[in-house]
């Protein structure tokens, strides 16, 4: 992972839950769910997902736990998170007390483990697409269901954020028939709404008091650096927001 990337997934992933306890709980989802999908997609993939509160539900590459904790106030389902970085796994339990092993693409869990999976926003911070794959489809019960947020590029970037590798829709797909899945259904997150006002005045009072305490640290001005770009890419529509279930 590029220096670039562990400033943003580690140092600001524990900053992040710093702030969001001393501002209370009402802070804790908008701050958990910064960089990954809006309420609404969110609720479109767990819909989709069928996510009844007995499934075994993973989220992999779940950062400081947002969407796990999303999924779980939305439908009852007890995630189990994965995250590689320390600092993201720390937040995730300080936040949200979720259950949270530290790993990475190869995944800890026996073949079959999970009725459903998800995996928001991670592909493409992942320089082994296929291998990360591969455990997702490993790990799914063979009725089990993967949902995913992936960031698409499907011509050259007019700027690119360091150590993202973005894939190509048909590189997507390849992907996830590579790992043994069918994609069922798909949606594009920018058909779905911004959050809601009292939900991005959090996030947004969230991202005002980390920029008051470490606005001066590098961590933070890299971390930006690279969230800037990404949202200007989506933005522009040079970087659409794939939704995808698979089974
Ligand atoms: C853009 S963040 C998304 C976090 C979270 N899923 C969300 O939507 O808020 C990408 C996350 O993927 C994690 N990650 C990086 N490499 C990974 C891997 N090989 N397997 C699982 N997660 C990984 C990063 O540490 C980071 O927390």
């Amino acid at each position: 992972m590029s220096s670039q990337m562990k400033a943003e997934f580690d140092t600001v992933a524990a900053w992040t839950a710093d702030v969001a306890l001393d501002l209370g709980p009402d802070h804790h989802l908008p701050a958990g769910c910064r960089g990954s999908g809006s309420p609404g997609a969110l609720r479109w993939l767990l819909d989709r997902l069928a996510v009844r509160p007995g499934d075994r539900m993973l989220d992999a590459g779940a950062g400081v736990g947002g969407p796990a904790a999303f999924a779980a106030a939305e439908t009852g389902v007890r995630p189990v998170l994965t995250e590689p970085e320390a600092g993201a796994c720390r937040a995730a339990r300080r936040l949200f007390d979720l259950p949270v092993v530290q790993a990475g693409s190869p995944l800890p869990f026996a073949a079959n483990t999970f009725d459903v999976v998800w995996c928001l926003g991670v592909l493409c911070t992942v320089p082994d697409q296929a291998q990360l794959m591969s455990e997702l489809g490993r790990v799914l019960a063979p009725s089990g269901r993967l949902g995913m947020l992936v960031f698409v590029a499907d011509r050259p970037l007019p700027e690119h954020p360091v150590g993202n590798d973005f894939p190509t829709a048909a590189r997507l797909a390849a992907l996830v028939t590579g790992a043994g899945l069918q994609a069922r259904d798909s949606g594009s997150a920018a058909d779905f709404a911004a959050a809601p006002p009292h939900w991005a005045d959090r996030a947004a009072a969230v991202d005002a008091e980390l920029e008051r305490r470490h606005g001066d640290d590098p961590a933070w001005r890299v971390a930006e650096r690279q969230s800037g770009i990404i949202g200007r890419l989506l933005q522009t529509g040079a970087l659409s927001g794939t939704l995808i279930v698979a089974g």
